[in-house]
């Protein structure tokens, strides 16, 4: 049961789409409709407000890190493997991003997951939270393209997670990664063509 409650808790958490609530409460319209359609902060900052995307980041982090410190905190979770690879604060974990990727109000066609599980993998440990923010702030400065830092950050998450010794949170993170790499997949496409766009820029 504590495995349900948990991955319901992470789902309807991660599945509020603040994005496209907030540009259309600014004004801005329908965010689906804009540059690559997506619904996270990347894609608000084409509409050219700053602060609409820094606020679009900051809300999907919070809704990916809320529900695994409420899981860590009300339910029994253990460290033994191999249980505890989906016990119910992975399953909350997976649960945020699954709702975001995946919102049932907006027909399960959401965001990619990037930010909402920077807030996931702080949740699940504060050193794996700041491998996934070092490599996605470096990539992005290097690069300047949002996609390439976000599923290199993914990356580090479970890489993180492995060679720090959290053994119970390698499954959940390679899963994500997959997910939202896959997720990435017109991204990749537009990488392989040379046309993913820089940070910023609006098309
Ligand atoms: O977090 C999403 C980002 O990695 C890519 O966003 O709008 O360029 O597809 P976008």
């Amino acid at each position: 049961m504590d495995h349900v409650l948990a991955l319901l808790l992470g789902y309807i958490s991660g599945s509020i789409p603040f994005g496209l609530l907030l540009a259309k409460a600014a004004g801005k319209g329908d965010i689906r409709s804009i540059g690559s359609g997506n619904i996270g902060a990347t894609n608000v900052l084409r509409t050219g407000s700053k602060w609409l995307a820094a606020a679009t980041l900051l809300l999907d982090f919070a809704k990916g890190l809320v529900p695994v410190l409420i899981a860590l905190a009300i339910f029994d979770q253990g460290t033994s493997l191999p249980e505890a690879s989906w016990g119910p604060v992975p399953l909350a974990a997976i649960g945020a991003v699954l709702g975001h990727c995946f919102p049932v109000w907006l027909g399960f066609k959401g965001g990619k997951g990037v930010a909402t599980n920077a807030g996931v993998s702080f949740g699940l440990a504060w050193p794996i939270g700041l491998a996934y923010a070092l490599v996605w702030i470096a990539v992005l400065a290097i690069f300047r393209i949002s996609s390439v830092a976000g599923m290199s950050a993914v990356c580090a998450a479970a890489i993180a997670a492995a060679v720090l010794g959290y053994e119970h949170f390698i499954t959940v993170l390679a899963a994500i990664a997959v997910l939202i790499i896959w997720l990435h997949r017109a991204n990749i496409g537009r990488l392989m063509r040379g046309e993913e766009p820089k940070v910023g820029s609006k098309t």
